[in-house]
């Protein structure tokens, strides 16, 4: 469970972001934050490119970050975009590979939540690290 302070300091760390979003093809930044279990809170944001397809979405680059320092255990996920956009398919993977538990909060330019449901949720059927072995 997640408290609502909790809950409204990740929207707000996403929303505090979301200002380095590097997104000037799309005019769509976004901004996300982690938390993970260790209790530590990893944000980052969309980075677009001029050769379109090699743009990464915020939460992957968020969760790549917590990963990438040894993280492996998420709590919750808050994305912050100007309408409350729902997070891409691609990411709903690469979520899914650390849990179906983990919390995604979505939550517009003021703040406001438009969306709260887990990863099992947003993808359900998910292919996860246990079919490899089956
Ligand atoms: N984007 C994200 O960062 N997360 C999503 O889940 C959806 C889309 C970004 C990618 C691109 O930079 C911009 O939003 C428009 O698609």
């Amino acid at each position: 469970m997640l408290t609502d302070e909790t809950k409204t300091q990740l929207i707000q760390a996403a929303s505090d972001a979301r200002q380095w979003a590097y997104a000037p093809y799309s005019n769509y930044p976004v901004g996300a934050a982690l938390l993970t279990a260790s209790g530590r809170v990893y944000d980052g944001v969309n980075v677009e490119s001029a050769a379109y397809p090699t743009t990464m979405c915020a939460e992957r680059v968020t969760i790549y970050k917590a990963v990438s320092e040894g993280e492996r255990n998420f709590v919750a996920l808050a994305v912050v975009t100007a309408n409350g956009g729902s997070p891409c398919g691609s990411c709903r993977q690469v979520l899914a590979e650390f849990g179906l538990d983990t919390l995604v909060v979505v939550a517009d330019a003021e703040g406001k939540i438009v969306g709260e449901m887990t990863v099992g949720e947003l993808l359900p059927g998910a292919f996860r690290p246990e079919d490899l072995l089956k």
